[in-house]
């Protein structure tokens, strides 16, 4: 067993919160042999409820949990952070889109950012999940000065479950037969899950569902709304699949993905496929399980694909705009 782990973890007493952090404390970022300390951040009127929940962490007596620390204050809960899961923020209710969020809650990020540069440890990797994610994690990076850009994601996981699963239950497979999906551009509705590269039991996608008109409307419109469904039909916004899906992109960064099934991570754009440069935008990702990533290259993109993913590349250039005076 090697060292502990630091996982930090914001907004950790809220809905995302209660799910992820037994995810975390069973092994399901860094595996069934690596001891995790937990670093929990909440605002100082929620601290009351975090220590509850650390009391509940606690009393599931964890084999890896070594230690938990709850704070309000950032560069406590950053320090010597090994990973940092930027959760803490205001979620969306009935009617909003997820960028109407960016007005509360970008600012957190400018903070999170610079605390992130001042005391996390040395070789930090970064995961945003509060949203809007993509954009509130540009601001952190940008706000993050000295640590490089390539530490930050943004998490797109939870649309790239939900796009196999569709996928799945189409074709009447298991949706763990379902590899290579990819999800480009915005955590918003405009998102493009693309099916063109994605097999089913061994089988391109396309022809194990043998219905494009479905891919090219149901199937996109579903992934892309899945979100608001399950607001409708909560009341609140996806917790528990939002904790297995931010489980799921972190373990990918320290484990090796490959070719095989590639991780949909959003990551700074270098240009690739057209994507605005300097956005944190969708991209078929392989990892080396060091927390490093690379964006996979050479996939044709046809006309449809290309259009669909414009929209949302479109959409993130304007978020970026919209945050300009956030960006340090
Ligand atoms: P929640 O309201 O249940 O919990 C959020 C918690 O964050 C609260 O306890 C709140 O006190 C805390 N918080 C707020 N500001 C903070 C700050 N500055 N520092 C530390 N903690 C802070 O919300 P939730 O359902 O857990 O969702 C959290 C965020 O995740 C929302 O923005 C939601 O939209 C987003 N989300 C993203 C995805 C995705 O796929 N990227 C999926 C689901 C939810
Ligand atoms: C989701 O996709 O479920 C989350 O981003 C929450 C939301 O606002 O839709």
């Amino acid at each position: 067993m090697s060292t502990v782990k630091r996982v930090a973890v914001t907004g950790a007493a809220g809905q995302i919160g209660y799910s992820l952090l037994p995810l975390i404390a069973s092994g399901g970022i860094f595996g069934p042999n690596q001891k995790v300390a937990l670093q929990l951040l909440e605002v100082t009127p929620v601290l009351p409820a975090l220590n509850g929940v650390r009391m509940e962490l606690e009393d599931c007596a964890f084999p890896l949990l070594t230690e938990i620390t709850c704070s309000d204050d950032p560069k406590a809960a950053f320090k010597n952070a090994d990973l940092c899961l930027l959760v803490g923020s205001k979620p969306r209710g009935p009617g909003m889109e997820r960028k109407d969020l960016l007005q509360d809650n970008g600012k957190i990020f400018i903070g999170q950012g610079r605390a992130i540069a001042e005391v996390a440890g040395p070789d930090v990797r970064v995961v945003v999940v509060g949203n809007p994610c993509n954009t509130n994690c540009l601001i952190a990076m940008h706000n993050a000065k000295g640590v490089p850009a390539d530490r930050f994601t943004a998490m797109t996981r939870l649309d790239q479950n939900r796009a196999k699963a569709q996928l799945a239950g189409k074709a009447k497979k298991h949706w763990s037969t379902v590899k290579n999906v990819i999800i480009w551009g915005n955590h918003s509705n405009t998102q493009y899950p693309d099916w063109h590269h994605a097999t089913i039991d061994g089988m391109p996608a396309q022809k194990a569902v043998n219905d494009d008109a479905w891919l090219t409307g149901a199937y996109l419109k579903t992934v892309q709304e899945r979100g608001k469904a399950i607001i409708e039909a909560r009341g609140k916004s996806s917790a528990l699949s939002a904790a297995q899906a931010a489980c799921d992109h972190a373990r990918s960064l320290f484990t090796v993905t490959t070719k095989d099934d590639w991780a949909s991570l959003c990551v700074i754009s270098d240009g690739s496929y057209g994507t605005p440069e300097g956005v944190i935008s969708g991209f078929p990702c392989t990892t080396d399980g060091k927390g490093n990533w690379k964006i996979v290259q050479g996939l044709a993109m046809n006309d449809f694909s290309k259009q669909k993913a414009a929209v949302s590349w479109k959409e993130l250039v304007d978020e970026r705009e919209m945050v300009k005076d956030l960006l340090g």
